[in-house]
């Protein structure tokens, strides 16, 4: 029997930062892979590399950054082969990132409702309903009270905790197959951050999706992670 294709392939990889004071070797051939549904974490200490392999990953890695080796293979194909646009469709469509910094996944002029919705129309081009009833059951799966009112608010009149599983919910709204999820919870006090973990495991587990798990934390993982790569 053959054995099954990894989901994720990243191999060799190396990105660096092409500066006036030389090149910063971020991520100097990094290699590992994961399959359908497994949770890998990423430990390593400030600096390591490890938002800038996150961002490798996602093809977000902009000038003076350049990836100039390896491969990100991703169901079969060469991730970084691909053009912007077919990026453009695998990202938060089959591959979803969650940032440290809630912020950066919401834009504070719309409220999260339209911001839910219109992810979903053009990704999985849902009508205006559809599409608003799957926000609404989104948020109510990661604990928001009165979903359909708060989907018309705006990022700013969440909580901190609350910001941050609305971006939970953001991420996993067109069922991405693989999430990265890049310090998720560090903006949050000690207690929440294992709560808002255990829910975005939880709620991934549900969904089958496999989950990139990275950290500084390794009492984080502990539990958590199936494979834990240093
Ligand atoms: N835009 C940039 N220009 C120059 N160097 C950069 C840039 N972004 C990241 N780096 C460098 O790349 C290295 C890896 O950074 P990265 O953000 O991946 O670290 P990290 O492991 O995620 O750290 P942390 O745990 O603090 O989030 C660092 O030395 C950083 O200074
Ligand atoms: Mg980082």
């Amino acid at each position: 029997m053959n054995t099954p294709e990894p989901l994720l392939d990243v191999r060799d990889l190396r990105t660096y930062f092409l500066t006036d004071q030389g090149d910063v070797r971020a991520v100097d051939g990094i290699s590992f892979s994961m399959n359908e549904g497994e949770r890998l974490g990423v430990v390593g200490e400030s600096g390591s590399g490890k938002s800038v392999t996150a961002a490798s990953i996602m093809g977000l890695i902009e000038p003076p950054g350049a990836i100039v080796g390896g491969e990100v293979m991703f169901r079969g194909r060469d991730l970084l082969k691909l053009r912007e646009r077919e990026m453009q469709k695998i990202r938060g469509r089959e591959i979803a990132i969650i940032f440290q910094d809630p912020m950066t996944a919401l834009d504070p002029v719309f409220t999260i409702g339209s911001q839910m919705t219109e992810t979903l129309r053009i990704h999985r081009h849902m009508s205006k309903s559809e599409a608003r009833t799957v926000a609404i059951d989104t948020l109510a799966d990661v604990h928001i009270p009165n979903p359909e009112k708060r989907i018309a608010d705006y990022p700013h009149q969440f909580s901190g905790g609350m910001r941050q599983r609305v971006v939970i919910a953001m991420a996993l709204l067109c069922d991405p197959t693989l999430l990265i999820a890049d310090e998720p919870t560090t903006a949050l006090d000690v207690t929440s951050q294992a709560q808002v973990m255990d829910l975005m495991l939880g709620l991934a587990d549900d969904r089958g999706t496999a989950v990139m798990l990275i950290t500084h934390c390794r009492w984080i993982l502990r539990e958590r992670a199936s494979h834990v790569r240093r």
